[in-house]
C-alpha cells in the first residue's frame, strides 16, 4: 500500500518560525481551528510542541485528508482531531466553535477572492472575543511587492488560475474589519512571507 502522507519542503522550513508566533499570539490552552492544513506537517509540529492546544486540521481535498490522516496516527496525540473536510466557502462544513484561533497557511493566495471573504466571515462568527486569526504567506502593498521573488510567485500564481494571487495586505486588512477582526500584528517571516494577526473584538 502507498503511504499516503505527504512532505513539503516549505512546511519543513516555515512550521517552527510560525509556531513561535502562534506561541506569542495564543495562550497554553486554546481551541485551535486549521484551515487548508495540506500535508498536516503544521498540524503535527503545533499540537506536539502545545499539548494544551487543542488542533483540529481540515481540508477539502481528499489526497490532503488522507495524508493528515496518517500523520495523525502515526503522531498518536490526543490534542489532534482528525481532519474535517473543509471548504472555507461553504458554510454548512465549517463546525460550529468557538475557537481561540483560527489558522490558514498559505490558503488566501492560491484560491479565490471569494475564500477570503468567507474566512473572514466565518472567523468573525467562530472565533471568541479576543480569539486570534493568524494567516501566513506572501503580500504585497497596494500595487508594491515586498520583494522581487514575490512578484514572480504572483504571475506564475495569475498564470495557473486568473482568480489566484498575492494579496494586498490593505484589502485583506478591510475585508477582515467588515467582520470585526482587528489587525494586531504583522511579522517578517522566513522567504518574503507575513505572518498576519487578527484579533476579533
Ligand atoms: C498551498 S496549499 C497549503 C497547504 C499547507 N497549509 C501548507 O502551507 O503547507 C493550499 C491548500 O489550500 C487548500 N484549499 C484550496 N481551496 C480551499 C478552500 N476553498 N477552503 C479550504 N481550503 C482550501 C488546498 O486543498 C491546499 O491544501
Amino acid at each position: 500500500m502507498t503511504d499516503p502522507r505527504r512532505y513539503t519542503p516549505a512546511a519543513a522550513r516555515n512550521r517552527q518560525p510560525i509556531l513561535e508566533v502562534l506561541q506569542e499570539a495564543l495562550p497554553e490552552r486554546a481551541r485551535v481551528l486549521e484551515l487548508a492544513s495540506g500535508s498536516g506537517e503544521h498540524a503535527v509540529h503545533c499540537a506536539t510542541a502545545m499539548p494544551g492546544w487543542m488542533w483540529q486540521p481540515s481540508d477539502p481535498t481528499p489526497g490532503a485528508l488522507a495524508s493528515i490522516a496518517a500523520w495523525r496516527d502515526q503522531a498518536g496525540l490526543a490534542n489532534l482531531a482528525e481532519p474535517l473536510r473543509l471548504d472555507a466557502t461553504a458554510a454548512d462544513t465549517w463546525p460550529a466553535g468557538p475557537f481561540e484561533a483560527i489558522v490558514a497557511i498559505n490558503l488566501i493566495h492560491i484560491s479565490p477572492w471569494a475564500v477570503t471573504e468567507a474566512l473572514m466571515a466565518r472567523a468573525g462568527e467562530r472565533l471568541v472575543r479576543g480569539g486570534v486569526l493568524c494567516l501566513y504567506g506572501p503580500y504585497r502593498r497596494g500595487a508594491d511587492h515586498t520583494a522581487p521573488s514575490n512578484a514572480a510567485f504572483d504571475a506564475d500564481l495569475r498564470r495557473r488560475d486568473p482568480r489566484w494571487g498575492v494579496r494586498d495586505l490593505t484589502r485583506v486588512v478591510a475585508e477582515a474589519e467588515g467582520h470585526g477582526l482587528r489587525l494586531q500584528a504583522t511579522v517578517e517571516m522566513p522567504a518574503n512571507n507575513l505572518g498576519v494577526l487578527f484579533v476579533r473584538d
